[in-house]
């Protein structure tokens, strides 16, 4: 660890021995500010001018001890976090002792040496201002690491809506088509019991099952006219190109998912890989209904928006065949709640 300079710090020695206080100032003058105090009543006299930001206090002094000088320091809420070192003679180990207990936290024997007592001093200053400040440091540091995930969210879901609007743009009659997607999936999740993080990700895959129509001529995804057989299959392979696509969104592993699999049915009739019931990811059968939901209750260049009862019929209808029947089950409740027909295009 890089050691810090404390050239600023303040150090107060207390000692009634002027010969000793005399010494500690010029070993620590180079180094520190220094304040003196021959006795402990002067301590509290100094502090009150000025709160160091270490004591090296004395054990043996006469009228008020080392001991009494910490004890009344630690009741002090403004004076209980200057560290303290005390200075004994050598082989005072039961000094150490009760030192440790009152509260010092470290010990330096007199007579001094230069290079131990500024060791000592500067690695208890650290440590201080490591104490001090590490609840701050990572209260800062885990803030801005929660405001660079929410950034990071919004950029995804800016990008992720971004490449929705530029599917949609390529059909102007189902323009909002994946954003209307998204709103149906999640509601369904949400009546499924998903969390705000799973539903996160069912509106981000919901609102990009479509992308694959990028690789989609134009001119057969706006022809106004019957498919012909091969223009069909062309079209069919939006699902395909999609996840192609999407499997390079490596950090949302998961997003191609609804692309691949949103035109899967439940009873195995789908495209493109034919998955039954089960084997189709839940997310893809939750997408799956509220594609067709949407599909339904949109405008069309031949047709106006499906009557609700017709669209609640098809979902009763296509229950276990198209869809599966825990989701169709879910949008006929979504459709019944909706008396005035709200979700529509
Ligand atoms: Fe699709």
């Amino acid at each position: 660890m890089e050691t810090r300079e404390f050239q600023k710090a303040t150090v107060m020695v207390v000692d009634d021995d002027i010969v000793n206080v005399r010494i500690a100032c010029v070993m620590l003058k180079d180094k520190f500010h220094v304040m003196a105090a021959e006795s402990g009543e002067r301590a509290f006299e100094l502090l009150k001018k000025k709160v160091p930001d270490l004591i090296l206090l004395d054990v043996h002094m006469p009228e008020m001890d080392g001991y009494e000088v910490i004890r009344e320091l630690k009741n002090s809420d403004d004076y209980k976090n200057i560290p303290v070192i005390f200075l004994t003679a050598d082989e005072d180990e039961e000094a150490e002792i009760q030192g440790f207990s009152e509260g010092a936290l470290d010990f330096i024997t007199k007579p001094f040496r230069k290079d131990i007592v500024i060791q000592r001093i500067s690695r208890i200053l650290e440590l201080d201002y490591l104490q001090k400040n590490l609840e701050a440091e990572v209260k800062m540091q885990s803030k801005k690491a929660e405001e660079r995930g929410k950034k990071m969210e919004r950029m995804s879901l800016q990008m992720i809506n971004a490449l929705a609007s530029t599917i949609d743009a390529k059909d102007p009659y189902t323009n909002g088509h994946s954003a209307r997607v998204a709103d149906y999936a999640v509601m369904i999740a949400e009546r499924l019991g998903y969390d705000e993080e799973e539903l996160v990700k069912v509106c981000y895959m919901a609102l990009v099952h479509d992308i694959g129509k990028i690789g989609i001529p134009d001119s057969i995804i706006n022809k106004k006219s019957q498919l012909t057989q091969g223009e069909y299959e062309v079209i069919r392979a939006h699902p395909v190109i999609g996840s192609n696509i999407l499997k390079n969104i490596t950090e949302i592993p998961e997003i191609a998912t609804g692309a691949r699999w949103h035109h899967e049915m439940y009873d195995g009739s789908g495209y493109p890989d034919h998955l039954k019931g089960e084997e189709i990811p839940e997310i893809a059968r939750i997408i799956a209904v509220a594609d067709t939901y949407d599909a339904m209750t949109s405008k069309r260049s031949y047709r106006d928006v499906l009557p609700q009862q017709v669209v609640r019929a098809e979902f009763i209808e296509g229950r276990g065949q198209q869809f599966d029947p825990i989701m169709a089950d879910i949008m006929v409740q979504l459709i019944d709640a909706d008396k005035e027909y709200k979700m529509r295009e």
